[in-house]
């Protein structure tokens, strides 16, 4: 079922698909949810009043499904890494029927761009009934998980009409940066320095976005040397695990090319019998304390005769000097920002292969932007 506001309402401008049009819309609608959370005169991460004390929460629940399932898993890794504070993913479909045991007093966590999708409001009930704190981040705020959460958060996109999601995305991980920031001070494991470290480093991202965004030539070149691909393997660490996923699920949602995300240290217990001259890897590896682990597995890679597409920054492609078939460079950042900055060439690469396959980008078959249906 389509949201109320469709694409006739809201024009193209001058882009081409709607989808280009909201991957350009990413470093003001970041900029702009990015405000309401973070001080930059005090370089400071503030959240709203909230209805309990994020000190006493013990626990994390957080449940999606999609693209905002990848945000979640995203968020793990801030939260465990920044808060301390032990994090639980899980697909709204099965959260919702594997009755979970949840400690009264925890904090349950719902992830929707649309704040409809059925299996997600499901789970948000079940999260209820079970007395969890319920906390929602949707991008409409007039939808059925705002009006039944305790606590909402929000990101500022404006609609979003092409059914594969892109600043939604990219806002749901610049809100849940500051939650984990807000977490991370609540529970006394991050000081005043640290903090405006990062508050800095996000309020740097949406030019660093504009930045990627002037890349776009080059990585439409290679998205179309990727059309006859019959498999693409997207390998990451740690958060790029994550944007691995969220890589593989645009590149085949929009160009109906089989492609996987894969923890790249996992690779060795499967994909890498799939690796032959044929098949384009393609590894989100900023240069951060796992890079040479990634690193390691780019190797393995290239000893199978893999072509190799490097999304890193110049330090990161330094390691390769001309050993892979391609590099994405990236603006140097601090790797807690990196997420939001990667999605960026992972969304213009799968647009790009399905632009030049010439499939229905707004609007791949048998897809919905919100599925309101179990
Ligand atoms: C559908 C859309 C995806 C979206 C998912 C979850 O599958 O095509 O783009 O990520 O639903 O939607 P939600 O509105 O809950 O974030």
């Amino acid at each position: 079922k389509q949201t109320a506001l469709s694409g006739a309402m809201i024009g193209k401008g001058n882009h081409r698909h709607f989808m280009h049009k909201e991957i350009y819309e990413q470093p003001a609608v970041i900029g702009d949810t990015l405000s309401t959370f973070v001080n930059p005169a005090t370089r400071t991460v503030a959240l709203q009043d909230l209805p309990f004390d994020l000190a006493e929460v013990s626990r994390v629940t957080i449940v999606a499904c999609g693209t905002s399932f990848h945000s979640a898993l995203v968020a793990k890794y801030w939260f465990e890494k920044l808060a301390r504070i032990s994090v639980e993913v899980d697909i709204a479909s099965e959260f919702r029927y594997r009755a979970a045991e949840l400690p009264e007093g925890g904090l349950a966590l719902f992830i929707s761009q649309s704040g409809e999708t059925a299996d997600t409001l499901a789970a948000l009930r079940y999260a209820k009934s079970q007395k969890q704190h319920v906390a929602v981040l949707v991008n409409q705020p007039e939808s059925s998980m705002a009006r039944e959460a305790d606590v909402m958060l929000q990101t500022l996109c404006g609609p979003e009409i092409g059914v594969a999601s892109t600043k939604a995305f990219t806002a749901q991980l610049a809100v849940l940066a500051c939650f984990a920031i807000a977490v991370a001070r609540a529970r006394g494991k991050i000081d005043t320095q640290r903090e405006a470290e990062l508050a800095t480093a996000l309020a740097e991202v949406p030019s660093r976005i504009a930045e990627v965004l002037a890349d776009e030539e080059a990585i439409e070149a290679l998205g179309k040397s990727l059309i006859d691909a019959r498999d693409v393997l997207y390998l990451g660490r740690g958060t790029s695990y994550p944007l691995a996923l969220e890589g593989a699920l645009k590149l085949k949602e929009l160009s109906y090319i089989h492609a996987e995300g894969y923890a790249a240290g996992e690779m060795k217990h499967g994909p890498i019998a799939l690796i032959d001259d044929q098949m384009p890897v393609i590894v989100v590896a900023p240069h951060d304390e796992l890079f040479e682990k990634t690193a390691s597995n780019v190797q393995e890679v290239l000893a199978r005769g893999g072509k190799v597409i490097m999304m890193s920054d110049a330090a990161g492609i330094a390691a390769f000097p001309g050993k892979t078939l391609a590099t994405i460079r990236l603006p140097d950042c601090d790797p807690f920002v990196a997420p939001i900055l990667y999605s960026i060439p992972l969304q213009l690469l799968a647009y790009h292969t399905a632009v030049h396959k010439g499939t229905d980008v707004d609007q791949p078959r048998n897809l919905a932007k919100s599925v309101t249906v179990e």
